[in-house]
């Protein structure tokens, strides 16, 4: 089993990273957890998949299980639902020292980590992540949250989960889509501090593959993001490296209004576009946005868009909440494995975001 420690200052916990894990996940939280009742909050795929083997685990070790199943989606990270969850969770009876799980992608896990964490003003909450995403970037870190009319992610806290279980098993089920999606941020991972990771993704010709080595896979991410997290939880300084492409990337999610174009989608693009152009400033060494171009094709991943407006783009980035009036951090990359925060004026942006530079 491969294992490593968020280390914080409040707060540490372990994660677990092993094929095959969710059937042995309730001796595992056996020797974590003491009580008897336990709330897990999923989506009804997962559920379809999963449900009765996380269950019977569950019950083997003698605890007593409540189940909320939602509906998939990014409409779930909303007040209504977060009510719904909140009131069943009290409804089963659970007290301050029970325990929810979130067993799902990232979704549930922003959902049901936002619930634990002002349920009670905090009860402890366990992450089993299921997708690609969420086993390597959303469960660890602490960030959980819902939506807001003025944006995503808006509604939300610093809330660290007791432990996270990851089974890669479990992406065997996932859907080449939000596979490739979470592919994304693997290569996010590559390209600002692992040459070896994004060379190897580079050498993998299949999802068979990937499976091979995914384990290590997904603990090399957990690593980098768990190193960053710990020198900076709450995201205002060496954390925003893990933000390489989401300065462009959010702004088309947005000008996308969420729909018809993932997470990982809008990423791809961002990481490509900002190297484009930082690459003809003479920042990034030469050849490295055709390495990023490469590795993306490889996983499906779109580097461009036709109809895209960079007015526009340019106009969503201005609008991000995190953007102060005097400046905007961006992520730039000086060669595959090598990357740094860069702050400039918002009046610089402009020559970063260039579609075609060239
Ligand atoms: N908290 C953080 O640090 C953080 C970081 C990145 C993203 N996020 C959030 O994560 C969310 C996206 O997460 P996501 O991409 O996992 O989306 P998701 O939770 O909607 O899952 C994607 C789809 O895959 C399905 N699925 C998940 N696991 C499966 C499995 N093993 N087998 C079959 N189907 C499965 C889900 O039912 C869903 O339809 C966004 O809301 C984003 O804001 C949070
Ligand atoms: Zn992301």
């Amino acid at each position: 089993m491969y294992s490593l420690n968020v280390e914080l200052p409040v707060s540490s916990y372990p994660i677990y990273i092993k094929k095959g894990l969710l059937d042995e996940i309730g001796s595992e939280i056996k020797k974590i957890y003491q009580n008897k009742k336990i709330v897990i909050i999923t989506d009804s795929n997962i559920e379809n998949f999963y449900g009765e083997k996380i269950e019977a685990s569950l019950a083997k070790e003698g605890f007593s299980v409540n189940k909320i199943v939602l509906q998939p989606g990014e409409k779930n990270k909303s007040f209504e639902i977060l009510q719904r969850v909140c009131n069943s969770v009290l409804e089963f009876g659970l007290n301050r020292s029970d325990l929810i799980i979130a067993f799902g992608g990232g979704v549930i896990g922003d959902l049901a980590g936002f619930a634990a964490s002002i349920l009670f003003r905090g009860i402890p909450f366990i992450q089993v992540p299921t997708s690609l995403l969420a086993q390597i970037d959303s469960s660890i870190g602490g960030k959980v949250a819902i939506n807001s009319t003025y944006g995503k992610n808006l509604i939300g806290s610093f809330y660290q989960p007791k432990a996270v279980f990851i089974d890669p098993n479990l992406l065997l089920t996932l859907s080449d889509r939000y596979f490739n999606d979470g592919m994304a941020e693997v290569i996010k991972y590559g390209a600002i501090s692992d040459k070896s990771l994004f060379n190897k993704l580079l050498e993998i010709n299949s999802k068979d593959e990937f499976f091979q080595t995914a384990e290590q896979t997904i603990f090399t991410c957990c690593s980098i993001k768990k190193n960053l997290v710990e020198i900076d939880e709450k995201d205002n300084g060496p954390r925003m490296l893990l933000n390489f492409g989401h300065t462009i990337g959010h702004a088309i999610e947005k000008i996308f209004n969420y729909e018809g174009i993932t997470h990982g989608e809008a990423v791809a693009i961002g990481m490509y576009i900002i190297t484009k152009n930082s690459e003809y400033l003479g920042i990034t060494q030469k050849g490295t946005t055709n390495l990023i171009k490469e590795i993306l094709s490889k996983y499906n991943l779109p580097y461009e868009l036709p109809n895209i407006n960079e007015t526009e783009v340019l106009k969503n980035i201005k609008l991000d909440k995190k953007n102060s009036n005097n400046g905007i951090h961006i992520i730039l990359i000086n060669s595959i494995g090598d990357g740094f925060i860069k702050k400039i004026d918002l009046v610089e942006l402009s020559k970063f975001t260039n579609l075609n530079p060239l």
